[in-house]
């Protein structure tokens, strides 16, 4: 008899959990924390329910089953899910909802001594790579009214096949990549996701292929580190009798984004996140190359400081840094750059935080995703000497917030008059008479539109500016 493999194990099971909530109108309520990366785990989580009779609502009194994919990123979002942990106990008690905790934060060890604790009434608890096996999970607890602990340290091969329910229907979040292997001192990433595991590019191109079937156009590609796909020794390779297919040449991430950028029907192809120091001149003339590739590079810089660079394990200096960015622009003219920057990290003098605002100064951002100095249980920056103390931290965070509003500000001015091709995305959330779209870019644009021109491309002219967004009209 043939065995099995993991995901039809794990459909088996979502079949007859179907058969068994057919007909009961059953909901479920999911609240995802974190990064796109959660956000695509969420869309798995959210196909797996879909495919055992489970239907979404957004709102949470009404849910049978109440699932939590959580971040430990920052400590914030610890204090996030301890609160609303709390808040969802009543339905538990009152209506028997099922609560479920995954993510990130469930592979740390104090995370879930303090939930079995404090909030003992959660029914499944599980983590980054038992999440395919929710479904089994799931089971156990409506079979055995048994809570159910399901979290592994070993991180195994990716799951293929595994049912998904995508959130928007014009752009796809597609992971090439789980997994870390840079160990930067402030990051519990590694610890929490694994190793570097990179999928192969069969799965990674089928999946766009039919993405773009059903009519996605625009793609992001997601990973931990997304240059250093398939760098890896735990990366599933090309096997012989895929060598001629057309993806059989792809041993890379400049491969990939070539490859991807020859699929039909996608128009807009954009990655997260690139490690600078893995910023290949291949990946260069491959960004160059590919017309869809999106020409807003978002390249991580943490810090300006040299010395704090190499405090933090991130194997550049700041010159390096600088070099790399005037080499890109030279390669591709039109290229913009976004980054993330942490503040106050331990022993980070004034004159280092002076250092990231040079950087800022220099590169001129078009996006920066700012972030105060969190500690991490487990990570060697918890354990330095020279904690920044908080007051001093947002003192910097505020400065630097200051300077990036100000860039924004006269970026914005520059965009006045010029034409951008769009993506028609759907209807702006905050007026539903506007439509809304980004540029390359990815600056969020609202126009005037029918909404038949929804994911369309269309050419759109700015013409005035508002910070966080621009407003344009359609001219083609
Ligand atoms: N504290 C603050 N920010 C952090 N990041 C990662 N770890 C921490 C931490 N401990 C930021 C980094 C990373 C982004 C996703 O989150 O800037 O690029
Ligand atoms: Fe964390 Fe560094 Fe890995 Fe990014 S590259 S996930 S910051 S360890």
């Amino acid at each position: 008899m043939e065995t099995k493999t993991k995901i039809e194990e794990q459909i088996d099971i979502m079949e007859k959990i179907s058969k068994i909530n057919e007909g009961k109108n059953l909901k479920y309520y999911i609240f995802t924390m974190g990064c796109s990366l959660n956000e695509n785990d969420s869309e798995k989580l959210c196909g797996m329910l879909e495919k055992m009779a489970y239907n979404k609502t957004e709102k949470i009194e009404e849910a049978d089953i109440i699932i939590f994919n959580t971040c430990c990123i920052r400590e914030n979002a610890e204090d996030k899910l301890f609160g609303k942990l709390g808040e969802v106990k009543k339905y538990h008690e009152k209506k028997g909802s099922i609560i479920a905790i995954g993510g990130c934060m469930m592979q740390q060890e104090h995370i879930v001594e303090k939930i079995k604790k404090s909030y003992n009434f959660c029914d499944i608890i599980f983590g980054t790579h038992t999440l395919y096996k929710f479904p089994e999970d799931l089971y156990k607890v409506i079979l055995e009214k048994k809570h159910v602990q399901d979290i592994i340290d070993i991180d195994g091969n990716i799951i293929e096949g595994i049912p998904i329910k995508r959130s928007e229907k014009t752009k796809a979040l597609v992971t090439i990549m789980n997994g870390c292997n840079n160990f930067c001192t402030y990051c519990i990433v590694p610890y929490v996701r694994g190793r570097e595991r990179s999928r192969a590019p069969k799965d990674i191109i089928n999946e766009i292929e039919e993405l773009a079937k059903k009519g996605y156009k625009e793609i992001t590609l997601l990973g931990q580190n997304v240059n250093s796909y398939m760098k890896s020794e735990k990366c599933n390779k090309i096997e012989e009798q895929d060598k001629q297919t057309s993806y059989g040449y792809v041993n890379s991430f400049a491969d990939l984004l070539l490859a991807v950028n020859k699929i039909e029907g996608i128009e807009v192809i954009r990655f997260i996140s690139p490690h600078p120091k893995d910023f290949t001149n291949d990946v260069i003339t491959a960004i160059k190359k590919s017309k869809k590739v999106s020409k807003l590079l978002h390249l991580p810089l943490q810090s300006g400081s040299t010395e704090i660079l190499k405090k933090m394990n991130r194997g550049y200096t700041k010159e390096q840094y600088l070099s790399l960015v005037k080499k890109i622009k030279e390669a591709i003219p039109d290229v913009r750059f976004s980054t993330d920057i942490i503040v106050g990290f331990p022993g980070e003098t004034y004159e280092d935080f002076l250092d990231t605002l040079d950087v800022v100064r220099k590169v001129n951002f078009e996006q920066v995703f700012m972030f105060i100095y969190s500690r991490r249980v487990g990570t060697p920056a918890d354990k330095m000497e020279n904690q920044v103390p908080e007051e001093e931290k947002h003192v910097r965070f505020n400065e630097l917030k200051e300077l990036v509003e100000q860039q924004i500000e006269e970026n914005n001015k520059k965009y006045i008059g010029t034409v951008h091709t769009i993506l028609v995305e759907g209807k702006s959330k905050t007026n539903d008479k506007l439509l809304t779209g980004r540029t390359d870019s990815n600056k969020i644009v609202v126009f005037d539109g029918d909404e038949n021109l929804i994911n369309n491309i269309v050419k759109v002219q700015i013409v005035s500016e508002h910070m966080w967004y621009l407003k344009g009209k359609i001219v083609e």
